[in-house]
């Protein structure tokens, strides 16, 4: 067999799941001679892991397809795949708009990549192929011979297998796949299948692993974690979390998504008595009138959402709260846009990602009326951001002075000689060079807050 020269290159869009599911494909790829590599030229194999969740993500992919072609045409050996949310909207008619593709993997497939790959290689005679020749692989394949599986399998959990994972210090853990929220705009349950939590004792031994093996931070992942256990019953997310926080070794958890409609009074007790639970709380609202949080079908009101901020600022004085905020959903008006900004205003959150809202076909809300002119979601958008930007600003300004525990995370992205780490509550922070290495937790005095970012000085 061809030892481990082999090179992949993945390119992961999307979310953190999506991140994580590539850390398990380059898992099953390492398990059969291919090392992962950063220079797509170099590769004997491109996977991209793709998103659907709006149109520019889709069209980034195509775009990417696109350029792919060429590489292909320089090296016929090439093995190039498609997988993740994608994959499993547009299935075959991925390859019949790019015949390079050689393969389509849906979300629920990873475990199969590693034999579909193998079967490539053996017919092209390539490495080591598959033992005896045998046909492993069990996607099907369509007219044109490639092999398309997308086949959405919510009965098998992805547990066990290899994991490759990116980074040194921090380690993805997901908790559950799936979604059963059906928001009105949204595609990941149609992709992503109905929510299956894993077994609590899988999740522990991985994140026990990841600490053995010198992560220090651990982020819990799924769409809504706070619906966690619903499915076995075995434990619920403040039960799980409670168990991860026990883990010996490991310094910080934390976790994402929570959905506001059901974070309970017991998980916000879990993260006040928990010892390295993150003061950080993602809590995507989507939008500040009822009128349209119902039309989206977000199950709770404005009003129910604010009593639930109060409960967890009561509890957890220094939290931080961040969301996710869609500009543009259908029968928006000026005055909800209005209503919008003042909730925001009221809210103050640290930070928050702004969406344009993005017509998914199959979803309820593409077929509703009063769609909202391009223009005028762009205008929204940037008042929107303008607003947060602000709120953002004077949030990071009232730290100044103040002291900040730090994990040294690596070289800052624009300056070498400054370490860039974050806080518990999840600010990047960056600070002058000096002894420390990644993986370090230093106190750092905040000298200069800007928006994004917060600079400092050590202090000893
Ligand atoms: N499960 C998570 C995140 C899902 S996708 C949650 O419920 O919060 C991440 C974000 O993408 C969503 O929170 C939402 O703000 C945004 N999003 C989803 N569908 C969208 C669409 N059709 N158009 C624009 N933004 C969308
Ligand atoms: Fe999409 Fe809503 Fe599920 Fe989040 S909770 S993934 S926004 S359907
Ligand atoms: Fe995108 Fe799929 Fe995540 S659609 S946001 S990669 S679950």
């Amino acid at each position: 067999m061809k030892a481990h020269n082999k090179k992949a290159y993945l390119l992961v869009y999307g979310c953190q799941m999506n991140v994580s599911d590539a850390e398990r494909m380059a898992g099953e790829l390492a398990s059969i001679g291919y090392a992962r590599t950063d220079e797509m030229q170099a590769a004997d194999l491109i996977l991209i892991n793709t998103c659907c969740v709006r149109e520019s993500a889709e069209d980034r992919v195509y775009g990417k397809i696109g350029e792919i072609k060429h590489l292909k045409r320089k090296n016929p050996r090439l093995i190039f795949g498609i997988t993740g949310c994608m994959a499993q909207k547009e299935g075959d008619a991925l390859i019949a708009r790019a015949p390079h593709i050689d393969f389509v993997l849906g979300t629920s497939k990873v475990h199969e990549l590693k034999n579909i790959v193998q079967e490539i290689e053996s017919e092209r005679g390539l490495g080591a192929g598959t033992a005896g020749g045998a046909a492993i692989a069990t996607a099907t394949r369509d007219k044109h011979g490639r092999f398309v599986d997308v086949n959405l399998t919510e009965t098998e959990l992805p547990d066990g297998g290899p994991v490759v994972r990116e980074g040194k210090l921090s380690a993805w853990i997901p908790i559950m796949y799936g979604c059963n929220n059906f928001c009105t705009y949204c595609i990941v349950p149609y992709v992503r299948g109905r929510e299956r939590s894993r077994r609590p004792e899988d999740v522990v031994d991985e994140v026990r692993e990841a600490v053995a093996q010198g992560y220090k931070e651990v982020t819990l992942l799924g769409q809504n974690v706070n619906s966690y256990g619903k499915d076995h019953k075995l434990a619920d997310f403040a039960d799980l979390l409670k168990m991860v926080d026990e883990v010996p070794g490991i310094e910080r958890v934390r976790f994402m998504t929570s959905h506001p409609k059901d974070l309970s009074d017991k998980l916000i007790e879990t993260i006040t008595s928990g010892k390295h639970i993150c003061e950080h709380i993602h809590l995507p609202v989507q939008y500040g009138s009822d009128k349209i949080l119902s039309a989206m079908h977000r199950i709770y009101t404005v009003d129910s959402y604010r009593a639930l901020v109060r409960r967890i600022r009561a509890a957890i004085p220094d939290v931080a709260l961040t969301t996710d905020l869609i500009v543009g959903f259908p029968g928006e008006t000026d005055e909800d846009f209005a209503q919008m900004l003042d909730f925001l205003r009221e809210i103050r959150y640290d930070s928050a990602y702004t969406f344009i809202y993005s017509k998914r076909s199959g979803t309820p809300a593409a077929k509703m009326e009063d769609q909202v002119p391009d223009a005028q979601k762009h205008e929204r958008l940037e008042k929107l951001m303008a607003v947060q930007n602000e709120i953002s600003r004077e949030i990071n300004d009232e730290l100044l002075g103040t002291v900040q525990e730090i994990m040294v995370e690596g070289p800052s992205k624009n300056d070498d000689a400054m370490w860039s780490g974050r806080t518990r509550t999840n600010k990047l922070v960056i600070f002058p060079h000096d002894a420390e290495q990644p993986g370090d937790f230093v106190n750092v005095k905040i000298t200069h807050p800007q928006t994004w970012v917060l600079k400092g000085q050590r202090v000893f």
